[in-house]
């Protein structure tokens, strides 16, 4: 586990200068725009998804600058999906990342504002070849790939489900669909463009890298459910007690602290054996795996 801390550290450097490139390329009018912007993606975060996409894309050869320009779409996408599950008609909370969440330090409007650019922003880095290197085609695929998992059908739909789900019982299933959804698919996507890079659509290795993509994404929000209930604000750099005080619907609410933590081994177990079935050294993203239940932030 020591060497996946430092792989961690080195891939989330990669990913911080590539992003820093990518905001001093722009000409924003605004310059509170373009603040907001920066404060809300640079300098914190685990970039789980961005290792994800390193993590995959060396397996299988893919050019290092279209890994980067991956790596900074999703964690662009990533940093406007917590910009607004922030704000105060969301989850309303004020810490992020160690840091005043991005409406407290700016205002709402800005925090909306930069949440939207964020998102095209995410979109133009796959597409478009001043960000990407890829033939065409690939560009297409990426950003197919990228955006079908987080709009109305993806994460956007799960959070409208969590929001709806507030203080509501729900069955498992459904549980699991709001997770899979809200968390999940990024991180499925995260795993998947690391791969369509190289790998041709029908092939085997595209169906193992799904299935751990979504099992790993599920596993790390049932973590992400018993972190709230049992770690602290300062820890977590984020606001602790959050779902508990919103009456959220969470595996912690559902099943029980100890049930959600056997859930989380289990989902973990599961995407574990799923990339074993892979050819080459998959030894990084098992241990992966097993960092997304064993985590303490
Ligand atoms: C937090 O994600 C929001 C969820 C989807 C659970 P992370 O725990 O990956 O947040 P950062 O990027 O490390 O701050
Ligand atoms: C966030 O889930 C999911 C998305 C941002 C898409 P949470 O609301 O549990 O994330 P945290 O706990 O605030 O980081
Ligand atoms: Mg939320
Ligand atoms: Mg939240
Ligand atoms: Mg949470």
């Amino acid at each position: 586990m020591n060497n996946l801390r430092a792989t961690l550290d080195q891939n989330a450097a990669r990913v911080e200068n590539a992003l820093n490139e990518l905001f001093m390329s722009r000409s924003v009018k605004s310059e509170t725009l373009a603040e907001a912007m920066k404060y809300a993606t640079l300098g914190g975060g685990k970039r789980l998804r961005a290792t994800l996409v390193y993590g995959v894309g060396e397996l299988f050869d893919a050019p290092k600058a279209a890994l980067d320009a991956a790596a900074c779409a999703v964690e662009l996408v990533h940093a406007y999906s917590l910009v607004h599950d922030d704000l105060p008609a969301m989850d309303d909370d004020n810490l992020r990342r160690g840091r005043p969440t991005c409406h407290i330090q700016f205002d709402e409007a800005t925090a909306i504002l930069a949440g939207d650019a964020l998102q095209s922003l995410a979109i133009e880095t796959l597409l478009s070849e001043r960000f990407n290197p890829c033939d065409v085609e690939t560009r297409a695929a990426m950003a197919e790939t990228l955006v079908c998992a987080i709009g109305d059908e993806g994460m956007v739909g799960g959070q409208a489900i969590d929001m709806q789900f507030t203080g509501l019982s729900v069955s498992l299933e459904d549980l699991s669909l709001m997770h899979a959804l809200k968390t999940g698919a990024l991180i499925e996507t995260s795993v998947m463009l690391g791969g369509i890079i190289k790998l041709k659509q029908g092939d085997r290795a595209l169906d193992i890298l799904s299935g751990y993509g979504r099992a790993l994404g599920l596993a790390f929000q049932i973590a992400d459910d018993i972190l709230d209930h049992t770690s602290d604000s300062e820890t977590l750099g984020k606001d602790a007690k959050s779902d508990d005080r919103q009456n959220k619907t969470t595996y912690v609410s559902t099943m029980g602290l100890e049930n959600a933590r056997a859930e989380a081994n289990r989902v973990c177990q599961e995407a574990v054996g799923l990339i074993q079935r892979l050819d080459g050294d998959t030894q990084f993203l098992e241990n992966l795996a097993q960092f997304t239940v064993k985590r303490e932030y």
